[in-house]
């Protein structure tokens, strides 16, 4: 039986062109396949380097541990996507959704490409810093020395355990908690206060090739944004049309999103107050925003009843734990260990 029709016209046999999910695979294809090595001919990288060079110490820390948080957390999102979020994509809760199966293949490529566009960035306007790339090869890697010290590398292994567990079980609950915090937690309040923060620091530092890359980055995120609610949406509904096996999803979600929204002061930690913030991002506006961020994915998006006052509390307690511990000690120690298991001696300027 051939399926309705689409915005552009086209019907099929097998695959439903009017599913939203074709409709995000379609605007995958059309927007998500912009090619990051072209980019690089494009805009080249003299102005950034450029800019880069004339920046002081204290803004290019600041800028490289941003950054450092990005290419850590794209490359676990990366990995997540083609391992777990396929598989969960599958899964019988959302109906053999082949369109959804389709989606996410234009999601994990967009992963993959911003990886690529964050290391080559990082490497050839930045210069040589990681060292520590091949001690973990399973991962890709042993974590950046910032991202480890701040704690924030915690909530990219509980996304890897949320996803392995939800891909392995497909319980509707185990997969609402796996999608909550890939997609609410990382991808909705991490990867979106981390554009906010690119885009004051502009104003100081202005990368354009930086800034050409994130605004891609940016427009990928916001469909997998939409991709991720319309996943929880789904659940919920069926929750609430009293389906059994989805009692619990909403609690979940809930539970899920109080225990890992501190996660947002390990990130911001990484480049405001712990590098005294010379490019004036501000701790106190990323907190406002993320908090926009949660009322509108959780309490507008969602429909569920959300504090975000409790939420922004949680993470300023995380925040003053952050500012109490001796980050710089905690980072020099990582890197005297990564050091050590590679057997070399330790870098001259610190890296990352
Ligand atoms: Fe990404
Ligand atoms: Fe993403």
């Amino acid at each position: 039986m051939s399926q309705s029709t689409t915005q552009s016209g086209f019907q099929a046999e097998r695959i439903d062109t009017s599913s939203k999910w074709y409709d995000l695979f379609q605007k995958g294809v059309e927007l998500g396949t912009w090619n990051v090595e072209k980019l690089f001919d494009e805009v080249g990288f003299e102005e950034d380097r450029a800019i880069w060079e004339s920046l002081e110490p204290g803004e290019r820390k600041q800028i490289r541990y941003l950054l450092s948080g990005f290419l850590d957390g794209e490359f676990a999102v990366g990995e997540d996507a083609s391992h777990h979020l396929q598989r969960i994509a599958g899964a019988p809760c959302f109906d053999d959704n082949e369109e959804m199966e389709m989606y996410m293949t234009m999601f994990t490529l967009t992963e993959h490409k911003h990886t690529q566009f964050l290391d080559v960035y990082m490497h050839e306007v930045m210069g040589e810093q990681d060292v520590f790339a091949d001690l973990n090869p399973k991962r890709g890697g042993a974590r950046i020395p910032i991202v480890q010290a701040t704690g924030l590398g915690e909530i990219f292994d509980r996304q890897g355990q949320l996803t392995a567990r939800a891909a392995h079980s497909r319980d509707p609950v185990d997969i609402a908690k796996a999608l909550t915090v890939y997609h609410m937690i990382v991808e909705g309040l991490l990867a979106r206060g981390g554009f906010y923060s690119i885009n004051k620091l502009s104003r100081n530092a202005p990368l354009p090739l930086l800034n050409h890359g994130f605004k891609f980055i940016s427009t990928d995120e916001g469909r997998h944004m939409t991709h991720g609610v319309e996943a929880l949406s789904e659940l919920i509904a069926k929750e609430r049309a009293g389906e059994p096996e989805f009692q619990g999803v909403s609690q979940a979600i809930v539970d899920v999103l109080y225990e890992n929204v501190p996660a947002v002061a390990d990130f911001g930690y990484m480049f405001t107050d712990a590098v005294d913030d010379p490019l004036e991002i501000n701790f106190n506006d990323l907190l406002m925003r993320v908090g926009h961020l949660i009322d509108g994915q959780f309490n507008e998006a969602l429909d569920l009843d959300m504090d975000h006052r409790t939420v922004v509390g949680r993470v300023a307690d995380r925040h003053q734990e952050c500012l109490e511990r001796d980050i710089d000690d905690a980072v020099r120690t990582y890197r005297d260990l990564y050091q050590r298991k590679r057997g070399v001696e330790a870098a001259a300027d610190g890296g990352r």
